[in-house]
C-alpha cells in the first residue's frame, strides 16, 4: 500500500528498512495474520526471536508471502539458555529450522549475559563469516558491554537493538553508536503504550496533526534510529506505519528529545546480568 519506506544501510552495506513489525506476545494464527497484513501495509522487516516462541508462525507467513523472499528483512535472537559457542551455533539452526527459510537477515545476542557473551559473539561472527546470516548484531548492549566486545570482536556489531523512547531517550550511547558505525534499533518504542497519555506529546500530535504514536515513531526516524513496534490490530499497523511520512521539524525534535524521564519498560541490561 505504501511503496515508500526509509532504509539505513549498515556498516556491512546491507539495507535495512527503518520501520519494522515487532513480534513479541502473539502467536499461532493471530501471529500468521499479522505478518500477512503487515506485509501487505508495506512492512518488510520482522522482528522475532527464539525466546518469543512463534519463529514458527513468523516464518510459515514470511514463506506464504507473494513477497519475493528478498525483500524481507528477517530478524531473530540468540535464546539466553542458548548462549555459548557450540550451543549458539545450535541455537541458529533450531531458529533457521523453524522458520523454515533458507537465510536469516540479522541475527542478535539477546542479552549480554555475562558467562557467555563473549563466545555467543564468536559463533555470531562464525555464522557470518560462513554467509549463513546477512547481518549480526546486539540487543540491549549498553556502552560498557560494547567497549568489552571490541576488546575481543574481529566483527563489530552492524545492530544494537535496546530500549529507545523519548522517554528513554539514550542519547550518549546513540551517539557513541553512530561512532562505532552500529545502528540503533528501538525495541518497545511505544513504551507498550504506557507514555502515550503524555499531555506533552498530546500537545504536540494536534498541532501536528497526527495520532501521538505516530509523532513518537517520527521522532524515533528522525534521529535515524530503526522502530520496531509491536501490533497485531490491521488499523494500528497501518497507523504505526504511516510515520514514515512524516518529516518531524529540528524544533518539535528537540521538543521531544526533552520528554527524557529514564522510564523503563524492560529490565535495565546493566543491572540485571
Ligand atoms: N531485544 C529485546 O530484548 C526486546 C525487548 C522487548 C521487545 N523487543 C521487540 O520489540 C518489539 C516491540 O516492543 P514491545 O512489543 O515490547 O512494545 P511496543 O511496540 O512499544 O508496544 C506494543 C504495545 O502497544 C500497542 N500498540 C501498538 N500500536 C499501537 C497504536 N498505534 N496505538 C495504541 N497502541 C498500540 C500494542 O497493542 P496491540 O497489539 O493490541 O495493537 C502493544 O500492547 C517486540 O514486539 C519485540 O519484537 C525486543
Amino acid at each position: 500500500m505504501f511503496q515508500k519506506q526509509p532504509y539505513t544501510r549498515l556498516a556491512n552495506g546491507v539495507n535495512m528498512p527503518l520501520i519494522g513489525m515487532g513480534a513479541w506476545d502473539m502467536y499461532g494464527r493471530q501471529a500468521e495474520k499479522a505478518v500477512m497484513e503487515a506485509i501487505e501495509i508495506g512492512y518488510r522487516l520482522f522482528d522475532t526471536a527464539s525466546m518469543y516462541g512463534n519463529e514458527t508462525d513468523i516464518g510459515r507467513a514470511i514463506r506464504r508471502s507473494k513477497v519475493p523472499r528478498e525483500e524481507l528483512f528477517i530478524t531473530t535472537k540468540v535464546n539466553n539458555v542458548d548462549q555459548g559457542f557450540d550451543n549458539t551455533l545450535m541455537g541458529f539452526d533450531k531458529s533457521v529450522k523453524k522458520l523454515g527459510l533458507e537465510f536469516v537477515d540479522l541475527y542478535l545476542v539477546h542479552w549480554p549475559l555475562k558467562a557467555t557473551r563473549r563466545t555467543t559473539w564468536l559463533a555470531l561472527e562464525k555464522l557470518y563469516l560462513d554467509k549463513k546470516i546477512r547481518a549480526i548484531g546486539v540487543a540491549n548492549y549498553t556502552q560498557p558491554f560494547l567497549d568489552e566486545l571490541s576488546g575481543y570482536a574481529s566483527i563489530i556489531p552492524m545492530v544494537d537493538q535496546i530500549e529507545f523512547t523519548p522517554w528513554l531517550f539514550q542519547k550518549s550511547l546513540l551517539e557513541y553508536s553512530r561512532e562505532m558505525h552500529i545502528q540503533i534499533q528501538a525495541y518497545s518504542p511505544l513504551a507498550r503504550g504506557r507514555k502515550l497519555d503524555d499531555p506533552r506529546l498530546l500537545t504536540l500530535a494536534k498541532k501536528l496533526g497526527r495520532t501521538p504514536v505516530q509523532v513518537v515513531l517520527a521522532w524515533h526516524l528522525a534521529h535515524g534510529v530503526s522502530a520496531i513496534p509491536k501490533s497485531s490490530s490491521r488499523e494500528r499497523l497501518m497507523e504505526n506505519f504511516e510515520s514514515t511520512t512524516i518529516e518531524l521539524s529540528p524544533k518539535d525534535v528537540e521538543v521531544i528529545d526533552g520528554f527524557n524521564q529514564d522510564f523503563r519498560v524492560c529490565d535495565d541490561p546493566q543491572v540485571m546480568l
